[in-house]
């Protein structure tokens, strides 16, 4: 005979394998809310302790997830270690960043109205809060008149950083707005924080691979790079951190900590305040770009590698284009003790910023209204990464490997030794689709078998069929 508790548990371990079975079909998928408890008890007649245990189960098992006072999530399944992309060697003495060509085709062709955007690291245009920009825009130029128009000079406007220091609290930052400058986007903030530490001829850290943007502004100001690798699971490898801090002269280090572009991964913690210690130690000054941090898929946003110091290591740079919209061009810098240089580089490199973006920000923010769109968009999201990377999965050649991140919108594939993604994204192009070719990541045009999708836009039929038309071209190779 089993006891009442033992029928309890049986009675919820199916209640959980059915909902399992809902997720793994599909009918719920990752971002999707889950039936409340109170629902599931009353529709499924089962209690409302069994509902809760099943969840329970659910959440062990790894498919949901609790949120407060909001119920049940799917989370984003975790990947077996052998769909995910493998490290790759890179090379251990600084180079000087190559590879310039092929980056302004690509990047001409994907702003190119009618490409089926695979290479744009941006939201569909449906994603845009555009409603609300456009009513908040007209009142706040209606009620500042001219001075909307007038130059917001460094270190922009105070109520923006009234409302950027109360959120810089949900990164771990505790900063007063006056230890705020607001810039022209992140990759502004990034500029100033690297001129402020460096001059032509220094050596600098970056991360492999990394954002391209960031190789061409670090080949631009004359400067030397080591390249640090990435984990897809766990960022940046800070063991190669500290050899490279042990043996070259770097001057700065430049990090993104939290959903990086391409690789989607977050450093946990633990590694964070590893690096942070490390930089410390060597004398190093840490950029961080954050911009995607705001974009995770679970409840809880992960820390800013700022949270992790106390002092002057770390510079914190991020903007609203990936979570709000990019044309805002609203960004900001945490300098610490360099902010007087940054103000006066700011001055010198592009001025000010435009005046009724950062009242509009500022005016969203404090409605509340970032967070709720906020709210929104991380679903959709963690839903069109998670289709779109099955849709991948399902008609390129089986060797491909695709990460699964858990936060911002970006996949990053790799292709078996041999592979070519630059002839691969060329190739698409003239099939009037953009992706991008790993090369464009590497300062030494390595991770020619990798290439970066873009999943800011849904998959329906078109970028469906644009999927089938890449996993051709790739087998083709
Ligand atoms: C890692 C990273 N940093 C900076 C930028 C540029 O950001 P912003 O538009 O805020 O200047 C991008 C844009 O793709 C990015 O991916």
């Amino acid at each position: 005979m089993k006891s009442r508790i033992q029928q309890e548990a049986l009675v919820y371990h199916r209640v959980a394998d059915r909902i399992e079975g809902l997720i793994t079909a599909g009918t719920f998928r990752p971002g999707d809310r889950l039936p409340s408890v109170r629902s599931l008890s009353r529709d499924w007649r089962v209690s409302v302790t069994t509902a809760v245990g099943a969840y329970s189960l659910l959440e062990d098992r790894g498919f949901v997830e609790p949120r407060s006072r909001s119920g049940y999530y799917v989370r984003a399944r975790r990947l077996s270690p052998e769909r995910l992309p493998r490290q790759i060697e890179v090379e251990g003495d600084p180079v000087e960043v190559g590879c310039a060509e092929i980056t302004e085709k690509i990047m001409d062709a994907s702003a190119t109205p009618g490409i089926v955007p695979f290479g744009a690291a941006v939201p569909a245009d449906e994603i845009l809060p555009s409603a609300r920009l456009a009513l908040l825009y007209s009142s706040v130029v209606r009620s500042a008149g001219a001075m909307a128009h007038q130059y917001s000079m460094p270190p922009g406007l105070q109520g923006l950083r009234v409302e950027l220091a109360k959120r810089l609290l949900g990164s771990g930052i505790t900063v007063s707005p006056e230890e705020i400058i607001a810039t022209s986007g992140a990759i502004d903030a990034v500029l100033l924080a690297v001129k402020s530490v460096c001059e032509a001829g220094d050596v600098v850290a970056v991360e492999s691979p990394t954002y391209f943007g960031i190789l061409s502004m670090v080949r631009e100001l004359g400067l030397k790079v080591v390249e640090i690798p990435v984990f897809a699971d766990r960022g940046v490898c800070t063991r190669a951190l500290e050899e490279a801090f042990t043996t070259h002269p770097v001057k700065a280090c430049i990090l993104q900590p939290n959903y990086h572009n391409p690789v989607g991964s977050v450093m946990p913690d633990v590694e964070k305040k590893r690096a942070v210690a490390l930089a410390k130690r060597h004398g190093v000054t840490l950029i961080e770009d954050d911009l995607y941090g705001d974009l995770h898929f679970s409840e809880k946003r992960p820390l800013s590698l700022k949270a992790f110091d106390p002092g002057d290591t770390v510079i914190h740079c991020g903007s609203y284009s990936k979570s709000l919209a990019p044309g805002l061009r609203v960004g900001w810098i945490v300098p610490g003790k360099r902010h007087h240089r940054i103000k006066s580089l700011k001055y010198a490199t592009s001025l000010a910023n435009a005046t009724a973006s950062e009242m509009v920000v500022a005016e969203f923010l404090k409605s509340g209204g970032v967070e709720r769109h906020l709210r929104k968009v991380r679903r959709i999201y963690a839903r069109q990464t998670h289709e779109i990377r099955e849709a991948i999965l399902g008609s390129f050649p089986a060797g491909i490997r695709v990460t699964q991140p858990e936060g911002g919108f970006l996949l990053w594939c790799q292709m078996p030794d041999g592979f070519d993604a630059e002839a691969f994204a060329l190739a698409a192009l003239k099939r009037k689709i953009s992706v991008v070719p790993g090369t464009l990541f590497s300062a030494s045009c390595g991770l020619r078998n990798f290439f970066r999708i873009s999943c800011g836009f849904p998959l329906d039929d078109r970028s469906r069929r644009a999927i089938g038309i890449l996993a051709k071209l790739a087998e083709g190779q």
